[in-house]
């Protein structure tokens, strides 16, 4: 956990804001793989925000917060922020790192989604990586159009209808070279539509990257069952709910903060049965291991699992 000092606020666009965290000390903080997030406690909830800034010997992290109105209040906490205020934080996370060895970056952004695709584009402009940028927002509503500017003034290109995005996004498709890499981040049904118009142009599986936050972007799964091995009862997680409601039903509390995968607090361990991990917080080789899961995202590939509760 890291304790860090909000240095500066400043006003990105019309709801969102930009905050800089540093160390009260200003020591430098870890470093990070471009398109990474941090998990911050936010009054009510935890919340994952991409970093923006530099990522080699951070002084500072970076983030942008859209003021949500619905949700558990966390960006609300966030806008309420003054300068001096303390947050914590949990160190950066990597789940959508760019590909080394692509020949060209695609960048595609939709709305907020623009924040771990600066943050690719900051990268690629400091390796000399050649990269395309296609940003769709509401009139008015671009966030870091002078810094996309600046990183592509080529290869930038920003959308406020949706047909001219959609027209150049099938342009862009078809004609990108072989070895190309297509990154993607914003709403789900944004991401989808680029996701499918890529597949429908034949593009591999593993040249599209996308990166989803919270349970709400994820798909309402299979149902499954669960043996409550210790209780010796058996319970069903219906397709839209998850393991942790159905625990807390029963009468079983497990310690949980974000709910969505990001805080590491509810993980239980699992007995038999193969989990389908769906969090942001075990390392690849844990879930390899199959031995725990988060149970306020996960499900299981499996028709059942054990647990030992
Ligand atoms: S409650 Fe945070 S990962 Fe499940």
């Amino acid at each position: 956990m890291l304790q860090l000092v909000v240095t500066e606020i400043t006003e990105a666009s019309p709801q969102v804001r930009t905050l800089t965290l540093a160390r009260p000390d200003r020591a430098s903080l870890p470093s990070f793989t471009p398109g990474s997030h941090l998990v911050l406690e936010c009054g009510p909830s935890v919340n994952a925000y991409s970093l923006l800034g530099d990522s080699r010997m951070p002084s500072a992290y970076t983030i942008s917060v859209l003021k949500l109105g619905a949700g558990r209040g966390g960006s609300r906490w966030l806008h309420e922020r003054s300068p001096g205020d303390m947050v914590t934080v949990r160190p950066p996370r990597s789940m959508f790192p760019p590909m080394q060895k692509a020949r060209k970056h695609l960048l595609i952004a939709g709305g907020i989604g623009v924040t771990p695709i600066l943050s690719h584009l900051r990268a690629a402009a400091r390796w000399g990586h050649q990269t395309e940028v296609l940003y769709s927002h509401r009139p008015g509503h671009g966030t870091h159009l002078d810094e996309l500017r600046q990183l592509a003034p080529e290869s930038l290109r920003c959308f406020t209808r949706r047909s001219e995005f959609h027209a150049a996004l099938q342009e862009s498709l078809g004609r990108q070279p072989i070895g190309t890499h297509l990154y993607c981040c914003g709403p789900e049904s944004f991401m989808d539509t680029v996701c499918r118009s890529a597949e429908e142009f034949g593009w591999p599986e593993g040249r599209i990257h996308t990166e989803r936050f919270g349970a709400d972007a994820l798909d309402p799964g299979a149902p499954f069952e669960v043996v409550l091995r210790d209780s010796q009862r058996t319970v069903t997680v219906e397709p839209g709910r998850s393991l942790l409601e159905v625990l807390e039903e029963t009468g079983i509390s497990v310690p949980n903060l974000c709910r969505q995968g990001f805080c590491g607090e509810c993980r239980i361990p699992v007995t038999a049965g193969t989990p389908l991990h769906r969090d942001h917080y075990l390392e690849d080789q844990e879930k390899a291991a199959d031995d725990s899961l988060m149970c306020c995202v996960s499900r299981a590939q499996t028709d059942s699992l054990e647990v030992p509760l």
